[in-house]
């Protein structure tokens, strides 16, 4: 069994830790310290954008943490207000993150305007090119999206972010992005704590003295889609990456795949623009 997260190959030739920590929605000190901890207990990617509005805090904790820049994956979005400036944006994440290249930067949704998010894709391939994003890829975006950005750029975006987790698992649009080779990176992985004191999840963490939690975060890995919990607590952020010493049954696997009931928690992407 592996004991730590590894990396997973992108369409682009490049590659991705299979596990990540959310940045959202905390400021200042606090989300500062909370990904140096990240650091320090193990995780390798650290997830954060522009609209976040904490990119200089999140710097501060990369360099508190004081790692190599190339043993961290770092990763930002541009927000779709910014489109017509996409490559303006992704350089001012550059200096608020104080790095001097992004190894992924997303489109944060797609937006209801084609032209706008084409325009910000080919924006981002150009800074790509310039060598400040090693990879452009996508997050919220839809079937028919990601077609287009094949159709248009040659080739599918190497990840897509979307809101993933047990009571919403998006299986047509999971298939889809498994099927093309584009990796699923899970957000919002635990629902917010959704699922901590659901009983089914609570007895299968009790056989492996795990919290409902870290078996939601197991459950994301052993699919193939890279969780990238948030917390600002040293508890909590080592409890959420405690889960590479053990392994669901098939059984469980399939009762935690019973739990779909179309729960989103966030906005959908079909109408919402930021
Ligand atoms: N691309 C997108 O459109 C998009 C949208 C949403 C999120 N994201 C990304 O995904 C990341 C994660 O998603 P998320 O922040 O929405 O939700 P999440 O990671 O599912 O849950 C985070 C929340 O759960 C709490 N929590 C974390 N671990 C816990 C634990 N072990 N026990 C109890 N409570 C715990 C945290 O509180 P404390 O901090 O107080 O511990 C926080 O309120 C974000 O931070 C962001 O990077 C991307």
């Amino acid at each position: 069994m592996e004991t730590k997260p590894g990396m997973m190959p992108l369409l682009d030739g490049t590659e991705i830790p299979r596990y990540g920590f959310g940045c959202y929605a905390s400021y200042g000190h606090e989300i500062s310290q909370a990904v140096a901890w990240a650091l320090e207990c193990g995780y390798r990617y650290i997830d954060s954008a522009a609209m976040y509005a904490n990119e200089k805090d999140v710097g501060e904790g990369l360099r508190l943490a004081g790692l190599d820049r190339k043993k961290v994956y770092i990763l930002s979005k541009v927000w779709p207000k910014d489109y017509e400036v996409a490559a303006n944006s992704a350089q001012q994440s550059l200096r608020d993150l104080g790095v001097d290249y992004l190894d992924c930067c997303l489109l944060h949704w797609p937006g209801t305007e084609e032209k706008r998010r084409l325009s910000a894709y080919e924006q981002l391939l150009r800074l790509k090119d310039q060598g400040l994003i090693r990879s452009v890829a996508v997050s919220n975006f839809q079937a028919d999206q990601l077609e287009r950005i094949k159709e248009v750029f040659g080739a599918y975006p190497p990840i897509n972010e979307i809101e993933l987790h047990p009571a919403f698992q998006q299986r047509e649009l999971r298939q889809f992005c498994l099927d093309r080779g584009i990796a699923l990176v899970a957000y919002s992985p635990i629902k917010r704590g959704a699922f901590m004191g659901d009983p089914r999840i609570l007895s299968i963490g009790e056989k492996y003295g795990k919290t409902a939690n870290q078996v939601v975060l197991r459950w994301h890995l052993e699919r193939q889609q890279i969780p990238i919990p948030k917390s600002s607590h040293y508890d909590r952020i080592r409890e959420n990456f405690d889960v590479f010493d053990f392994s669901l049954t098939p059984e469980e696997t399939q009762l935690i795949n019973s739990l779909e009931c179309g729960g989103r928690r966030g906005n959908d992407p079909l109408t919402y623009n930021g």
